[in-house]
């Protein structure tokens, strides 16, 4: 078979994760956004990246907080998931809006989406500027999961999640 040259090179790492990742700013707020730039980038530590844009609203509450949940997303949540993508806490308290259910981080200080399948509650250990994103490298420091997805030694049964397939 013949290839040939691509020439848009913008995130042509595929598929992405569409994850919602939580935060709060020093004053108590909550805020969450959808998130693709993420993976995850040590086993030992367990730690996680994601790729936040210094202008989102998002950005100055995990950079002063320290913190942030990683919140993995299932198909019917796709509504939310767009909303949370395409507005800003800036302008709006926005999980009151689409009415997500808000649990509280067990570690840290970050509300957990409870709509969402698995939250992974993160602190911030370091990050870098790669470009467009700033990539925050998060420490793992509590995992929760929905009861029926929890495995008897205490893995996440992955294959029981729909996720969402956003684009
Ligand atoms: C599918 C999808 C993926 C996105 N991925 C990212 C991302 O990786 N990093 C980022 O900063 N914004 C990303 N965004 C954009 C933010 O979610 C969006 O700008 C959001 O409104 C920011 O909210 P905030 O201003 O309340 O933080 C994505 C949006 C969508 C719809």
């Amino acid at each position: 078979m013949k290839m040939k040259e691509v020439l848009n090179f913008k995130s042509c790492l595929k598929p992405v994760p569409d994850i919602l990742v939580s935060c709060r700013g020093l004053n108590g707020e909550n805020n969450a956004l959808a998130v693709e730039y993420a993976g995850n980038c040590s086993f030992d530590p367990p730690m996680v990246m994601v790729g936040i844009v210094p202008t989102r609203y998002s950005y100055k509450m995990i950079q002063e907080s320290g913190v942030f949940v990683v919140n993995l997303v299932s198909e019917e949540l796709k509504e939310k998931y767009a909303y949370l993508g395409s507005h800003s806490g800036r302008d709006e308290s926005k999980l009151d809006k689409i009415d997500m259910n808000i649990g509280e981080g067990v570690k840290v200080n970050a509300p957990i989406l409870l709509d969402c399948p698995v939250s992974i509650e993160c602190k911030v250990v370091d990050s870098i500027v790669t470009g467009s994103h700033e990539m925050f490298v998060g420490k793992v420091e509590y995992i929760h999961a929905k009861d029926e997805l929890v495995n008897e030694d205490g893995s996440i049964d992955y294959n029981k999640i729909n996720f969402l397939k956003f684009r």
